[in-house]
């Protein structure tokens, strides 16, 4: 259901930076990870660290090889609208 996807900005995705309420984008998808937290294997504050922000260097750093795409596929909110996504 990709089309019915939100476009989600970076200042939008910001908003969504605590515990109980954390976004975070890979690759161009936002999540929303506040239920992945008690599962993280690296734990909550490394999570934490990339919540409400482009996550994806950091993520790729510690753990490329991780399939978060199909772990995190109920908690998917949308997709990050880059700047060369605005209408001129
Ligand atoms: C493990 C950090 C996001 C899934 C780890 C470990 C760290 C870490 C440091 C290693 C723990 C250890 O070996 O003791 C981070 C950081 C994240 C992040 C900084 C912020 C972007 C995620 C996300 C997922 C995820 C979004 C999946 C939805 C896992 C899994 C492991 C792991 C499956 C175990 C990997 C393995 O042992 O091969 N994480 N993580 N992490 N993380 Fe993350």
């Amino acid at each position: 259901n990709g089309n019915r996807l939100r476009d989600i900005s970076l200042d939008e995705l910001a908003q969504h930076k605590n515990k109980n309420d954390a976004w975070l984008a890979i690759r161009g998808m936002v999540y929303n990870v506040s239920s992945y937290f008690e599962f993280h294997p690296g734990g909550e504050e490394e999570l934490m660290r990339g919540v409400g922000i482009d996550a994806t260097d950091l993520f790729d750093q510690v753990h490329k090889w991780v399939n978060y795409e199909s772990m995190l596929k109920k908690c998917l909110v949308g997709r990050l609208r880059t700047d060369s996504m605005l209408p001129p």
